[in-house]
């Protein structure tokens, strides 16, 4: 009998998106004070389930509006943290009884999370962290960093470690349909046999991605509280970023990103070829802080302005400049300005002839010249038409290409030859 071969994973998705909400939820935003409280705070595991876990209602829970939230910020995807390293589970896992089936929400979390996800055309992705403070053969619950190799009690307690989270890996990769990403979380001594694990969930969820927390196999690179696309060509990869300084809710953080730096890091993130995951943490009930809310609002009010020079973007050839980023896509090339340079804008860093310049934002044409190595864009109006950044679309002949490659900086990077 002939052998059927699985037809390739199909991964556009996720190129195409570009953009993802990571959601960061579960006892911890009782504490209102991040993610990490236990940890930080040495809380005994007790205390922790009375005071935290015990308190978490989830009582405005509606992932409907979260969804809707990520849809109205131009978002493809959705990653929410199943368990954290606090050991929470967010569904009624049958590992143990620290979850929110049997403790405060008394109900899964994950199952309307992903039926909202589903209804909004948003791909699924669950957060899993295989460090877990609360288990008893974890190397220990205060470690700030990755536990060595031998701070594990004994071989006996790592198995019983990969045991416990293979189980809970399995529940979730079998208990809630289609699963497009498998986002692992870190603080694990190595090694979690993660390259049978990690195999068996892809059985479980073929053409599922799984980013690089938990060793090989993987798809996707993770920058985190960064943008540093990976040196390598094509290497899929995201940056995940907070909106505050925090990843959990916490009451007393006000450092927000505005729109203005989220459209930005969107632009490096695209001109990098990759995706930006960007953070919510939602309070204990369940609501989106307002302003975390409005500033994905008003960032996507430019994405349906400008998402076309964001979506399914490549890898830029094009390196920095005195006014914005570059992005491409076939043969299309974004001038993302931020800085006005005034009426006229020269850019000398391509290779092609331009055949047609327009605003992304309403097709408006924009005069422009090109003079040897250098592209003359005149007429503008200043200040400029969108105070977040303003796109101009550059129809070139060719693939888009660099006059010199940069070499030096990892911005953008080298194209691999
Ligand atoms: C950091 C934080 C962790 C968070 C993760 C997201 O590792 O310590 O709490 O979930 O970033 O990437």
């Amino acid at each position: 009998m002939k052998q059927q071969k699985s037809p390739a994973p199909d991964y556009s998705w996720f190129d195409h998106s570009r953009y993802g909400m990571f959601i960061h939820w579960g006892a911890y935003s009782v504490a209102a004070r991040g993610e990490w409280a236990r940890n930080r705070e040495r809380i005994p595991a007790d205390e922790y389930s009375r005071l935290y876990a015990e308190n978490f209602h989830a009582e405005n829970y509606n992932p409907a509006s979260w969804a809707a939230l990520a849809r109205e910020a131009g978002m493809g995807y959705m990653v929410i943290t199943t368990r954290h390293h606090d050991g929470f589970a967010l569904w009624p896992t049958r590992t143990g009884d620290f979850h929110a089936g049997r403790i405060g929400p008394k109900r899964d979390l994950l199952k309307p999370f992903v039926e909202a996800a589903r209804a909004a055309g948003l791909k699924v992705g669950f957060y899993y962290s295989p460090a877990d403070w609360r288990h008893p053969d974890y190397p220990g619950p205060w470690f700030r960093d990755w536990p060595g190799v031998n701070d594990w009690q004994s071989n006996e307690a790592r198995a019983r470690m990969i045991a416990y989270y293979r189980e809970q890996l399995v529940e979730l990769m079998t208990g809630y349909g289609k699963i497009d990403y498998l986002w692992y979380d870190g603080c694990i001594p190595s090694d979690l046999a993660s390259p049978e694990i990690n195999a068996e969930m892809l059985r479980l969820q073929p053409g599922m991605l799984i980013n690089e927390r938990n060793g090989a196999p993987w798809h996707v690179r993770i920058s985190e509280q960064a943008i540093n696309p990976p040196k390598e060509w094509g290497i899929r990869w995201e940056a995940c970023m907070t909106l505050n300084d925090n990843w959990g809710w916490h009451a007393g953080d006000m450092n927000w990103k505005s729109a203005r730096e989220v459209v930005k890091m969107l632009c490096e993130t695209a001109a990098g070829g990759g995706n930006l995951l960007l953070n919510v943490g939602p309070r204990p009930d369940g609501t989106i802080p307002e302003e975390s809310a409005r500033i994905l609002r008003e960032a996507g009010a430019w994405m349906r302005r400008n998402g076309a020079a964001i979506h399914g973007c490549g890898r830029s050839p094009f390196t920095w400049n005195n006014w914005g980023r570059v992005t491409v896509n076939g043969n299309l090339v974004y001038l993302h300005i931020r800085n006005s340079t005034g009426r006229e804008l020269c850019w000398a860093e391509l290779k092609n002839k331009v055949i047609a310049a327009r605003w992304l934002a309403d097709g408006a044409p924009v005069v422009f010249e090109q003079k040897g190595e250098r592209l003359f864009l005149r007429d503008l109006p200043v200040p400029l038409p969108d105070p977040i950044s303003s796109t101009i679309e550059l129809v070139v002949e060719g693939t888009p290409e660099p006059l010199t490659c940069q070499t030096t900086f990892w911005i953008p990077g080298e194209p691999a030859s």
